[in-house]
């Protein structure tokens, strides 16, 4: 450090001048950052990003400690999939053409702002997604020591599940790095785990197994896919709100900012702008010129576009969608069971956590199937003005890096869970403590626990014969 030393003012001014130039410019999050939906950076789902003790809840007269941890996490901020590149493609094209607005930031549209996406990014992890792993890593290592440390990683004791996706296996390894002491950088880790795995000749390696029927179950339930994602009807609140008068009046106002005819925006098209902002601000941390055509109750109306689609889609919208989900919540229970169960002193001591790494699409069907984020009121395509109270927000549930963690503490009354979503804990259904005891959240979920069968829900047939993994 001391040998870089510049003198004081000379060089030093201008450089000073330049970084602050890019702080003020680059750090400036535009006001609707916090209705993107999925597309939400995890920053404004959950500002605090401290790991911070005080969340971790066991009951205070009661000594207790943490003995396993299940995270499933989804990927973070990634590049859009190659069908919204070509949408990005088709409104760029359009503004380039015959956008005429007078307005100066559409000038600065037109001057500054070039298309930089390509069809090969199709979705893949950005720096800033690598990132979101490392620091939710090192601040869940920070919460709990004992059971997310460097020492437990490199003697294999912690499981890592992951989608096949590129966007997660890359997640997961970045998790990994995060999880290093002082978070060294990718290196000193692969020379760490290649020394761990027996030197040199070893390959240097995450760890990590690819699990789709975990973790991608959603494609593979017939029942949802025929009934629900491929199926209009199962959809129809989405497409009414996407032609209705709120959408409408957005349409009209983001073409008027334009200068374009409104018919020239379809809904397509205007969500791709409105996704262009958060694209930009979720990959390269910058405030794009496209963010200026959005107000924040434009914001609000297209968040709830987002909402709908995913309640209907992926959430409470149809039972199908949370049962979907059966093998992931199966396979959480299980390891719970087994990291809760008595031991003797001489006994193995339990997995001390297990890191599965997925999508929206995995998260959403399991918390639903939790009975958590369901509104009395469904939301629907004619009642968006009554649902600003709703809990059923993905902006907060689903952003980037979004996690559900389950903590398993050994306590003197037996075990106990507690539920974390984002890092702030979350109640059970119907259950009064923030860490209740295990076997309460058992009996508050028998009736899936006993049931809850993939095949005989998504195939309508039963499985092939009692479950006898345990
Ligand atoms: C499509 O969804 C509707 C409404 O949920 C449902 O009544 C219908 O049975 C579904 N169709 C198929 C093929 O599953």
């Amino acid at each position: 450090m001391s040998a870089a030393r510049v003198p004081r003012g000379g060089l030093l001014g201008p450089a000073v001048l330049l970084l602050l130039l890019r702080l003020c410019c680059s750090l400036s999050v535009p006001r609707i950052a916090s209705y993107f939906g999925t597309k939400t950076r995890y920053e404004e789902a959950n500002p605090a990003r401290s790991a911070h003790g005080s969340v971790l809840r066991p009951p205070a007269g009661e000594r207790c400690s943490p003995v396993h941890l299940t995270a499933v996490i989804r990927h973070g901020s990634r590049y859009p999939t190659a069908k919204n590149i070509r949408r990005i493609h088709r409104l760029t094209e359009l503004v380039r053409r015959e956008a005429g607005g007078a307005a100066a930031r559409l000038q600065e549209l037109h001057s500054r702002w070039e298309m930089w996406y390509t069809e090969d990014m199709d979705g893949q992890l950005v720096e800033k997604g690598r990132d979101d792993l490392r620091q939710l890593a090192r601040r869940l290592s920070v919460l709990f020591p004992s059971l997310l440390s460097e020492e437990n990683l490199r003697t294999g004791r912690l499981s890592v599940k992951s989608s096949s996706k590129h966007r997660c296996v890359s997640s997961a390894e970045a998790f990994q790095e995060g999880l290093l002491q002082g978070g060294a950088g990718t290196q000193a880790f692969q020379e760490g785990l290649r020394q761990a795995r027996g030197g040199a000749g070893a390959e240097a390696e995450y760890i990590h197994e690819v699990d789709d029927e975990l973790m991608r179950f959603f494609e593979r339930c017939r029942g949802y896919v025929e009934g629900v994602e491929n199926n209009r009807t199962a959809l129809m609140e989405v497409e009414k709100f996407k032609h209705g008068e709120e959408m409408e009046g957005v349409r009209r106002r983001v073409a008027e900012r334009l200068g374009l005819p409104p018919q020239r925006l379809t809904p397509d098209l205007l969500e791709a702008a409105f996704f262009l902002c958060s694209y930009e601000l979720s990959i390269k941390s910058v405030h794009s010129p496209w963010c200026f055509l959005f107000d924040e109750d434009d914001a609000k109306v297209l968040e709830y576009q987002s909402d709908l689609k995913q309640y209907w889609k992926r959430s409470h919208g149809h039972v199908i969608t949370g049962l979907s989900s059966c093998p992931l919540f199966h396979h959480v229970f299980r390891t719970l069971d087994k990291a809760g169960r008595p031991r003797r002193s001489t006994d193995a001591l339990p997995e001390p956590a297990s890191i599965l790494i997925g999508h929206a699409e995995t998260l959403l069907p399991l918390l639903s199937l939790l009975g958590l984020y369901k509104d009395k009121t469904p939301p629907t395509a004619a009642n968006y003005n009554s649902q600003h109270g709703r809990s059923f927000r993905t902006s907060r549930i689903v952003p980037y890096a979004a996690n559900l963690l389950l903590v398993l503490y050994d306590c003197q009354r037996g075990p106990r869970l507690q539920m974390l979503i984002n890092e702030s804990p979350v109640r059970f259904p119907g259950l009064k403590e923030d860490a209740p005891l295990y076997r309460e959240v058992r009996a508050t979920y028998r009736h899936l626990l006993d049931g809850c069968d993939f095949y005989r829900e998504c195939e309508g047939r039963p499985s092939r014969g009692p479950n006898t993994e345990l």
